[in-house]
């Protein structure tokens, strides 16, 4: 079912890895590397429609009008710590994209996010911003994200996840809907902890074994 504003990034080699990643018994190391493989090829899909300008070059052979990325770099923005799984992976496509660490966490009882740390680039606001968090699960991390990135000036942002759920998209798109969302899948739905089902269980935990 498609819903406005989000793609499924639905590249059979991003469905695949994402089946090996929600098997149980996929292993640290392996979870760790496919999260980044399947990064990259999200990058590819949230990256499709930057501007791009034409600019004269110098061939070996000749001159010709070529397209290059315009204006100033991405931000990538993971929040803190499962979104750090996806950054490397991003950043192989976008090496010279600026790197803003937002630090977040659930409170297990309420759900509800506190901010423990936060560093970006001071032009934000001229720059596009790309929200990396695996799991938007009840939304509630996400919206803090971007609430706070609009808070340092940024007015150009999108969100890239792995796994959504229906309510997470539905809470998030209520607060930033001009955000767009790219995400490999939009599972059933959440449990009563907050968790995405059928989903893959503790993102963090799963790509640092700390559980
Ligand atoms: N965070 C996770 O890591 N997994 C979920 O299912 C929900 C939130």
């Amino acid at each position: 079912m498609a819903i406005k504003g989000v793609t499924i990034v639905d590249h059979p080699l991003v469905q695949h890895k994402l089946t090996l990643m929600r098997k149980k018994d996929t292993s640290i190391k392996s979870f760790r590397q496919l999260l980044k493989e399947i990064a990259a090829l999200i990058c590819y899909e949230v990256t499709r429609d930057l501007p791009l300008e034409m600019v004269e070059i110098e061939t070996p052979l000749t001159t010709m009008s070529a397209p290059q990325l315009t204006g100033k770099k991405l931000v990538f923005a993971p929040v803190l710590r499962s979104g750090m799984g996806m950054l490397d992976g991003m950043l192989e496509l976008a090496p010279a994209a600026r790197v803003a660490h937002i630090g977040l966490y659930r409170d297990p009882a309420t759900l509800s996010v506190v901010e423990y740390y936060f560093r970006a680039p001071a032009d934000l606001a001229d720059r596009p911003v790309i929200v990396i968090d695996p799991m938007l699960a009840t939304g509630n991390t996400a919206i803090a994200a971007v609430d706070r990135l609009k808070e340092a000036g940024a007015q150009s942002i999108r969100m890239a996840c792995l796994l959504a759920s229906p309510e997470g998209i539905s809470k998030f798109q209520g607060h930033h809907p001009e955000v767009r969302v790219w995400t490999a899948a939009v599972d059933e739905r959440l449990n009563d902890h907050g968790y995405i089902l059928p989903g893959l269980g503790d993102a963090g935990d799963r790509m640092y074994g700390t559980r």
